[in-house]
């Protein structure tokens, strides 16, 4: 028989099987939970058996590979291309025919640009340097990520046709998956045979999780799905509103269909971000978490494929440990997300505020400092309004600017948010500071976040952030603040730039899950950066001082007024890859209980991303390349004897 009709026949039987179950709204579970119609082609044990038993070997489910608690079975290095074990080309061949024809071998995003590809193409690689700054020019592409450095900063979009591009931490091969059997496969296939497996979804991530040399990875871009339910009963005694939306969505989608339902979802700034995926699973900080906490404590279900290549609901009663893990205990690490139920909340009224400042004429450093520490003092009386905040500090060449970007202020009136900034507005206004905040009442979210936010720019190739989260305990207690407030401006004044929020997730919605303790006592979260000398030919050697730069000097006085012990901690998801300590920092008290888990759900190491739970047992070895990239081989770290 040919291969075609085999691979035809095994998904007319998987489709058969799990098709049955026609309408989603009879077939819910106890949490509510469905299946969109990409989630109900999966991979059945039928289906399986129909294939050769050297196939069954290689793409079969591992029923030991979850719930073993035992890290054993994991192998020295995961299977690098070159190696005897690398699978051969009929068996990629035989992949990409169960995978309906998605198999994608890498061709770097960059590659007309360089002559090695056999694709040099000055205008089309023109084109690609033009666009290299929108994210969804690299959400497109299989395999391309917005941080060239993780990348190895291998292949980038300038035109150097003697110059070679490598794949550098680009997987070599992506599952453009439509279904979740081909989800089920790429895992089943990637586990068997030793593969190093990543997920990418939009590409966003800043420490170069959704890379991996030589991996084969599962690209969820086009599960792109999102209901509105409209009458939805969780297992978790949620009921209400919520949106259903698919493992490839992106914020600015979520929004939309949130929008036009007439509701409110949480989601970040960056409108290109994708949702259900990396976002979600970090936590996933929002404006309006000053109602509803983190993004995460507001999903009631998730569908996931596990390690070993099961399909399973996770919810207050489906899986509740898996459940608890997938909310918070970050991306790629427990299971591939297929999609998320999250809560809808009713729209509501917003405030926005816009206005900057800066020292220059009478406006001297001391009378600004005297401004900016009046705000800082009220991040208490702000939290507790509900309020947030997005702003920046620049200081270039001796003078210092403050840019609100906006105060974000749900469910206030333009009266009730003029009353609440009244004491810092007096005092600006005492202190000769000149600023004409333009204050807006928007009917609800979406309008409001469309006035200040969208347009996101990526992929600079200078810049490497990191950010911290300072605890309301250094607001309560005087000599803290008095710490914190000059560590904050002593970065200034050595000319370094800042962004920040105030805001405060706290637990609004008591939920218990694995949003790491930082953010539930977060006051005010800042982010720094060091900058790459001579970026396009930086050494390893300049990298390795920017980084230092970043972890030290610039991270390192934030870190000491605000430790681990003090609930301070970093943001996951927006995080220093090199950040020391980035158990405790990124995952605070919960990350015992994570690293448990893991072991359950995933003994067998086919999960891993750098700094996500249990990393710190294997290791990238990517030569020297002054930071951690994702461009090498993976192994476990062997203990020194
Ligand atoms: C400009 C900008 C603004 C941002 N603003 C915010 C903000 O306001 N609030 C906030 O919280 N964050 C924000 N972020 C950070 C963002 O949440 C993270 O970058 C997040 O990891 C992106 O997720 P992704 O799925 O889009 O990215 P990817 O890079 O594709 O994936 C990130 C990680 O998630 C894993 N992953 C992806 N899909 C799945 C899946 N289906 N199942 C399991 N694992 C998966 C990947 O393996 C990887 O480890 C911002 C980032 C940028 C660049
Ligand atoms: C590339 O190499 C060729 C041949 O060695 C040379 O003629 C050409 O000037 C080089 N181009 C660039 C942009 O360096
Ligand atoms: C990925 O698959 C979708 C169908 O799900 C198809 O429309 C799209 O063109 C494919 N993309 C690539 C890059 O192959
Ligand atoms: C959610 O799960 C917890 C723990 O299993 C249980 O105590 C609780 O009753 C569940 N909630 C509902 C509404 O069933
Ligand atoms: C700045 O100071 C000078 C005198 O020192 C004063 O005349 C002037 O009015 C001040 N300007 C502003 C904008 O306050
Ligand atoms: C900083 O000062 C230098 C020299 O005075 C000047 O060339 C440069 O343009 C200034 N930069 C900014 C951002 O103002
Ligand atoms: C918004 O404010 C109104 C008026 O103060 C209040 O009644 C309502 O409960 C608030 N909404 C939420 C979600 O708290
Ligand atoms: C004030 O902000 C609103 C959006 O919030 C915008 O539409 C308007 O143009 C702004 N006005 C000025 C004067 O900048
Ligand atoms: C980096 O090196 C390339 C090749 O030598 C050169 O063409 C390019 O100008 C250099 N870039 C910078 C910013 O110096």
């Amino acid at each position: 028989m040919a291969p075609f009709t085999v691979a035809f026949r095994l998904f007319a039987a998987a489709v058969l099987i799990d098709g049955i179950v026609a309408d989603p709204v009879v077939s819910r579970a106890p949490s509510g939970a469905y299946r969109f119609a990409y989630e109900k082609k999966t991979l059945t044990d039928e289906a399986v058996a129909q294939l050769s038993s050297e196939e069954q070997k290689l793409f079969g489910f591992d029923d030991r590979a979850v719930g073993a608690g035992l890290s054993r079975g994991s192998r020295e290095c995961k299977v690098y291309p070159g190696d005897a074990d690398w699978p051969m080309e009929k068996t990629w061949d035989r992949f990409d025919e169960l995978v309906d024809g998605a198999l994608i071998p890498t061709i770097p995003l960059a590659s007309a640009c360089y002559k090695n590809w056999g694709v040099y193409d000055p205008a089309k690689c023109a084109a690609i340097a033009k666009s290299f700054t929108d994210p969804y020019l690299h959400e497109a592409d299989p395999t391309s990520n917005m941080w060239p450095i993780f990348q190895g900063k291998t292949c980038l979009a300038f035109d150097r046709p003697n110059g070679t591009c490598s794949l550098g931490s680009y997987p070599t091969y992506a599952v453009n998956v439509s279904s979740v059997a081909h989800i089920q496969l790429a895992l089943n296939f990637a586990r068997n045979a030793n593969l190093r497996l990543v997920i990418k979804n939009t590409g966003h991530d800043y420490l170069g999780k959704s890379l991996g040399a030589g991996a084969l990875s599962i690209w969820t871009h086009n599960l792109k799905n999102i209901d509105f339910v409209e009458n939805y009963k969780s297992d978790s005694g949620y009921e209400g509103s919520a949106l259903k939306v698919g493992a490839g969505a992106t914020v600015r989608e979520v929004y939309q269909v949130a929008d036009k339902h007439g509701v409110t979802a949480l989601g970040g700034i960056c409108e290109s971000v994708g949702y259900a995926g990396g976002y979600v699973a970090g936590g996933g900080h929002t404006p309006m978490s000053g109602y509803y906490g983190m993004a995460a404590d507001n999903v009631e279900a998730l569908e996931v494929v596990t390690a070993d290549g099961r399909f399973v609901t996770a919810s207050n009663s489906s899986n509740p440990d898996l459940y608890w893990a997938l909310r918070g205990g970050g991306g790629g690490t427990f299971g591939v997300a297929t999609s998320v139920i999250i809560r809808a909340h009713p729209k509501m009224p917003i405030v926005t505020s816009v206005f900057s400042f800066k020292s220059g004429g009478n406006i001297t450093n001391e009378i600004f400092w005297q401004g900016l520490r009046k705000y800082f003092e009220m991040f208490i009386p702000f939290t507790d309004a509900h309020t947030y905040s997005y702003f920046w500090i620049w200081a270039t060449n001796g003078t210092l600017e403050f840019q609100m970007t906006p105060f974000f202020a749900p469910n206030h009136t333009i009266k009730s948010f003029n009353e609440l900034v009244k004491p810092w507005f007096d005092h600006l206004h005492d202190l000769g500071i000149d600023f004409t905040p333009n204050t807006t009442l928007h009917d609800s979210f979406y309008p409001a976040y469309n006035a200040n936010w969208g347009h996101d720019m990526v992929a600079g190739i200078n810049a490497i952030p990191g950010n911290r989260l300072f605890p309301r305990g250094n607001w309560e207690d005087p000599e803290k603040f008095e710490k914190t407030f000059a560590a904050i401006r002593d970065h200034s004044m050595k000319g370094k730039s800042l962004g920040g929020y105030h805001q405060a997730p706290r637990n609004r919605l008591n939920i218990d899950n694995a949003v790491s303790s930082a953010f539930r006592h977060v006051i005010t979260f800042l982010i720094g950066a060091a900058i790459v000398e001579n970026a396009e030919n930086a050494t390893s050697a300049d990298m390795a001082k920017a980084v230092d730069v970043l972890t030290n000097d610039v991270l390192g006085p934030w870190r000491a007024v605000s430790p681990e012990s003090d609930f301070g901690g970093s943001y996951l998801n927006e995080a220093n890859v090199m950040e020391p300590n980035w158990q405790q920092s990124f995952y605070g008290v919960q990350y015992p209980r994570l690293l448990e888990l893991k072991k359950k759900w995933d003994p067998k190491s086919v999960f891993y991303a750098p700094t996500a739970v249990g990393s710190e047992e294997w290791e990238v070895q990517d030569g020297d390349q002054g930071t951690q990239t994702q461009n090498g081989r993976l192994c476990k770290v062997q203990e020194a004897r």
